[in-house]
């Protein structure tokens, strides 16, 4: 009795072992998979960041209403900085990449720009919790600017 007990709880531990391994994601963190996983948060801001605008537009939606996407803007600000991490640079990465050597040369620069765009994210986000909603629109381009300013200096042209 015991031992086929003993039998069926190792094939349990077993069993459950490949079912963790199968479940768990990917804890890897292989130059291209920080490139590609910084490239889509990129591509998610542009759209996150996008649709926040066009309803904006319209002129009858509140502040407020944007509290989740302008929080999540501001939370992957702040992460930004942490997937350029050294040998995630074009000369590092066979991946194809805009992100320019001039990162690593010039990381406070570097480190600057991703401040500053995380203090707009964080401002656009605290003007949605109060639902300024002229507040919120005006922040809205200012963000944009530091998105532009950081894209001029450390991003390269589209297929350049
Ligand atoms: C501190 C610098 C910095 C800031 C701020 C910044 N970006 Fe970027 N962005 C980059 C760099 C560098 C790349 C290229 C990354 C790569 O290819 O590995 C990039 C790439 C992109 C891409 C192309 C992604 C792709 O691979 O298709 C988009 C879209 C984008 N950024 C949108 C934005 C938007 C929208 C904002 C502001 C809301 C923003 N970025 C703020 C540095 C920045």
């Amino acid at each position: 009795m015991s031992k086929i007990y003993l039998a069926l709880a190792a094939a349990c531990a077993i069993a459950a072992a490949g079912l963790a391994e199968a479940d768990t994601p990917a804890t890897g963190t292989s130059p291209e998979a920080i490139v590609a996983a910084r490239q889509a948060s990129f591509q998610m801001s542009q759209a996150v960041f996008g649709s926040m605008r066009r309803a904006m537009d319209g002129g009858t939606v509140e502040a407020k209403t944007m509290a989740y996407p302008s929080g999540a803007l501001a939370h992957w600000a702040k992460a930004l900085p942490g997937m350029f991490a050294a040998g995630t640079g074009p000369e590092a990465v066979s991946l194809k990449m805009r992100a320019k050597p001039e990162i690593w040369k010039d990381r406070a620069g570097f480190d600057k720009d991703a401040a500053d765009y995380a203090a707009a994210a964080e401002k656009l986000f605290d003007l949605a919790k109060a639902n300024d909603t002229a507040g919120f629109k005006a922040q809205l381009v200012e963000v944009d600017k530091t998105c532009d300013a950081c894209h001029a200096a450390y991003r390269a042209k589209a297929g350049g």
